[in-house]
């Protein structure tokens, strides 16, 4: 396994469209296992394989306490969504910044898992946050780009001037 780069926000790369996943051969289950140690040692709770720049339709995530029930969904796709709720959200191609983003408050989630299984899913409250935000990935947008414009340009200054001082390897 093998620790991956996270892209920082705006990084131009976190805008790329990911590609739909035609097999699940052994170069999808080695980027699974090397995304879930990236995420599980930023720490994080849900990362989009844009976010490793991997365009294609990846995500892990792991919301239990014990951080020992990683979740796979590949190509997922909302069927259906309800209502609407309020939450704060972060992102660790954001880092240090939580806002309130407005979403859909119940999800249902067709997917495949990491053997390439389908199923389907009905999710609430942060599950349903988490799959929403990590698709947006797939797509190419971030919960940044729910904020006003002036939010959005005093975060994106803030994380251009840290990556000016804080260079890193990637
Ligand atoms: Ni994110």
């Amino acid at each position: 396994m093998a620790r991956l780069t996270i892209l920082h926000y705006p990084d131009s790369r976190l805008r790329k469209l990911a590609l739909p996943v035609e097999t699940v051969d052994t170069s999808i289950r080695t980027l699974i296992a090397d995304m879930l140690e990236t995420m599980y040692a930023a720490p994080g709770i849900g990362l989009a394989a844009t976010q490793v720049n991997v365009q294609k339709r990846v995500i892990v995530m792991d919301l239990s306490d014990r951080k020992d029930q990683p979740q796979v969904f590949i190509n997922p796709t909302i069927l259906e969504h309800q209502g609407e709720a309020e939450g704060d959200e972060g992102c660790l191609s954001v880092p240090g910044y939580y806002e309130t983003v407005r979403r859909a408050e119940w999800v249902r989630v067709s997917a495949l898992d990491g053997e390439g299984e389908p199923f389907e899913l009905a999710a609430g409250s942060l599950l349903a946050v988490c799959i929403q935000h990590e698709i947006d990935h797939l797509d190419g947008k971030l919960f940044v780009d729910y904020l006003s414009t002036l939010k959005r340009d005093r975060i994106r200054k803030k994380l251009e001037k840290q990556a000016r001082l804080e260079p890193r390897v990637s």
